[in-house]
């Protein structure tokens, strides 16, 4: 992403005005689409509040320290995980820390319900359940698909997304499927005088196969598709500030989702959207951050590799 330390005038925007649309059939990755951009710098415009951005990173930090804390419990035989238990004082306090940080990723995820289900229910925004902001797969995401497929096939134009694509959806929902499965089955390990009051004693032994199981997926997917992803694709190497300043550049808008560019122009909603950059040392802290959860994240995947291989 292309920093900044000043913005530009929204009123010297030469291509956010309703009357001067980029046309439907503009090709969103050529350049010679792009605006000129003023003085050296490029627009900046919100796409994540404060909220999100608190939530995402609370997300990262309890996921990387459950990792951390769970793969030694799964691996214990072995010697990097003997190692990491016992720099955390022994496999009783790796434990009691997986269970903090279990609590934390706990009440992040109830957090993140309360305001959904605020938002539709007490604000009656029902923008949440259709249309561009909401999460909910919708027919577009399939021909976006389909479209995808097509243009990596060399068939066909890329798809112009909207404001959410469809891998952005998988990744919101694997959170909830994963909650449900890990978060259910690490509950029944947590309390397990509890759930067998009304459950049978073999769901303890389940519970424990299912939550090593969707670990290792969730380890796996995270630290591999998810990171690799985001961050080190050539257009974001080395990673991805987004989740970190909640800004996009005007340039990133308009390639990576045309659509929402186009929409928000024909609304004139892109001045509203308009941002400061960020205080450099902030952008430092979350570039700092990033880098060490990616390289503490392929570490964690190559133990497990090794572990599994072995
Ligand atoms: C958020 C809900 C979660 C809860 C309530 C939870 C709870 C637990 C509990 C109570 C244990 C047993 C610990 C012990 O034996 O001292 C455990 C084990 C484990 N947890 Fe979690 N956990 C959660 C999420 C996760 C996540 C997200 C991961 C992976 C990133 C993970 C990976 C593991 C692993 C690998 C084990 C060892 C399983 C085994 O020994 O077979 N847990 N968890």
């Amino acid at each position: 992403m292309q920093e900044t330390t000043d913005t530009v005038s929204p009123s010297a925007d030469p291509v956010s005005t309703a009357a001067n649309p980029v046309p439907p059939s503009a090709d969103p990755v050529s350049t010679a689409a792009q605006p000129a951009p003023v003085a050296g710098r490029q627009r900046l415009y919100r796409r994540f509040g404060k909220a999100e951005r608190i939530g995402h990173i609370g997300l990262g930090i309890s996921f990387i320290g459950l990792a951390i804390t769970g793969l030694p419990l799964l691996y214990s035989q072995e010697p990097w995980a003997r190692w990491i238990a016992h720099s955390m004082g022994g496999f009783e306090a790796t434990g009691f820390l997986h269970r903090f940080f279990a609590l934390v990723m706990i009440v992040l995820f109830a957090w993140h319900l309360a305001r959904v289900f605020r938002r539709i229910i007490v604000d009656r925004d029902l923008g949440m359940l259709w249309g561009p902001y909401s999460m909910v797969p919708q027919p577009r995401d399939a021909r976006d698909v389909y479209q995808n497929i097509r243009y990596f096939l060399g068939k066909g134009e890329p798809p112009r997304f909207e404001r959410y694509t469809y891998w952005e959806k998988f990744d919101y929902w694997a959170v909830f499927w994963g909650m449900a499965i890990i978060g259910g089955s690490g509950l029944i390990l947590w309390f397990p005088e509890f759930f067998t009051r009304f459950l049978p004693g073999w769901t303890l032994n389940l519970a424990s196969v299912i939550h090593g199981l969707e670990a290792v997926l969730a380890v796996g997917f995270i630290f591999t598709i998810h990171l690799f992803h985001n961050n080190l694709r050539a257009e974001k190497f080395p990673m991805d500030t987004v989740m970190f300043t909640g800004y996009v550049t005007e340039d990133e808008l308009r390639k990576e989702r045309p659509d929402e560019y186009e929409r928000l122009q024909r609304e004139g909603s892109l001045k509203e959207i308009e941002v400061e950059p960020v205080k450099p040392s902030l952008l430092n802290a979350g570039r700092i951050y990033g880098v060490a959860v990616n390289l503490l994240g392929v570490i964690l995947v190559g133990l497990m590799l090794y572990a599994l291989l072995g």
